[in-house]
């Protein structure tokens, strides 16, 4: 039985936050970012959006697309959760109409999570052919202003359909993990942003990817050229050129490593490059930024992908790409998503990034920004008040 990835649609928030202009406020080389991290724009997420409006938003064209039937799991996987007892996906499973037999849970270990759902729903599947599952990745990445970390946030979501006989993409069983109880990076409870020892994140990241891939290979006996091209967890472009290098290196290859990373990873990097990090989404936005704009046709072609997830675990893992899965992309609706994006000052997103919104759970209504299809329209009696946008 196959199981896999059906239809991948991904949102970002309407504002973003062109670096340069960053670059000009912090007194820092712009080329420092562009060049050194490898980004050029980030995605501010406005005060009336936040991961379920944005999961929302990701997944209502697969919803339109090809209905609720049949939908009896949702999976969400998240860092930025909203609340310690109900799972975010119960406020999408409610805005996007799905049936009550459908079963939703959230699911967290950093950006990792979205792999372990998209594992356990081709599991699922597989058990019950004819069932399908919604993997949902959203988050916000956050760090202090002026902080290192600072040019590497941004936003998104990313909506997965899983199903037997996928259009997209079919899951090989095999993996490589690397687990290890480390603090690279976290958020505890009673902090809005993350920490992060963020030298030392980079460190353990190459080293989990390099774990987790020996052990991949070893199983399988494939190499780095049986994939046509590399996913990776992108927390700013340059990890992940980073990260197929070192497997690279690892593989003994010696010359033109950058020649085939470039082409091996270079076509799934240009919407993180433009968003900055959505965690637990950023490896599926880099699935369906290659899906969406590889040159040549990537039919049967294999995929690597390393997810990792700081605290942390990383996995390898492959799939190979479904024939005609050209005709069931979104691709018109990702780029005109992100070239559409109104710009703000670096006066905006400061003001975004302090605005105080009520924690003691009063009423509160909130301005209306743009937003996707949905939006948060305020807190009443300490609940969430969502609403579709029309
Ligand atoms: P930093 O210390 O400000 O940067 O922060 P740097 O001084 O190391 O410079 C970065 C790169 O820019 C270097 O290149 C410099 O040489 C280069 P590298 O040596 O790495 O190849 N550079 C320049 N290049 C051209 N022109 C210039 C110039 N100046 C410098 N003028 C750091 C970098 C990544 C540490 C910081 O941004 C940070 O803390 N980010 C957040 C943590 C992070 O993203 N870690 C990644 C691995 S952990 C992970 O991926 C998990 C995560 O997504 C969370 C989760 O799992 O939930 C974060």
């Amino acid at each position: 039985m196959t199981t896999g990835i059906d239809r991948i649609s991904f949102y970002t928030s309407r504002y973003c936050l062109d670096l340069k202009d960053l670059a000009a406020a912090r007194g820092v080389d712009w080329n420092k970012y562009s060049i050194g991290i490898g980004q050029e724009i980030m995605g501010i997420p406005p005060p009336d959006e936040d991961i379920v409006t944005m999961a929302a938003s990701a997944a209502k064209p697969i919803i339109d697309e090809v209905g609720v039937e049949g939908i009896d799991l949702v999976l969400f996987a998240t860092e930025s959760s909203i609340d310690q007892s109900k799972s975010a996906g119960l406020f999408v499973h409610g805005l996007l109409g799905l049936p009550s037999r459908c079963r939703v849970v959230e699911l967290k270990q950093a950006c990792y999570s979205g792999t372990i759902a998209l594992r356990m729903a081709a599991m699922m599947v597989a058990a019950s052919p004819t069932s399908k599952a919604l993997v949902l990745c959203s988050d916000i990445a956050r760090y202090d202003l002026g902080s290192p970390g600072e040019p590497t946030q941004g936003c998104g979501a990313v909506a997965m359909l899983v199903t037997a006989k996928p259009s997209l993409l079919t899951l090989d069983p095999e993996y490589g993990a690397h687990t290890e109880d480390v603090m690279d990076f976290w958020r505890p409870n009673y902090s809005e942003e993350a920490f992060v020892d963020g030298k030392y994140s980079t460190r353990i990241y190459l080293n989990s990817a390099a774990e987790s891939w020996r052990q991949y290979a070893e199983l399988t006996g494939r190499s780095l050229s049986d994939f046509a091209r590399c996913c990776y967890h992108i927390p700013f472009t340059n990890m992940a050129a980073k990260a197929h290098d070192r497997l690279l290196k690892e593989s003994g290859i010696r010359e033109d490593r950058k020649e085939i990373t470039a082409a091996q990873v270079g076509e799934s990097l240009g919407y993180n490059r433009m968003t900055g990090n959505s965690y637990s989404a950023s490896l599926y936005e880099g699935l369906a930024c290659l899906l969406d704009t590889a040159t040549e046709s990537l039919d049967n072609k294999r995929i690597g992908f390393f997810s990792y997830g700081s605290g942390s675990v990383g996995e390898f893992f492959s799939g190979v790409v479904t024939p005609g899965y050209r005709d069931h992309l979104y691709t018109d609706r990702h780029q005109t998503l992100l070239e559409s994006r109104t710009a703000v000052t670096v006066q905006q997103y400061e003001d975004i990034f302090n605005l105080s919104v009520p924690s003691d759970g009063w009423d509160y209504s909130f301005t209306e920004y743009q937003t996707g299809d949905f939006r948060l329209a305020g807190m009443q009696a300490h609940k969430r008040m969502y609403e579709a946008v029309s």
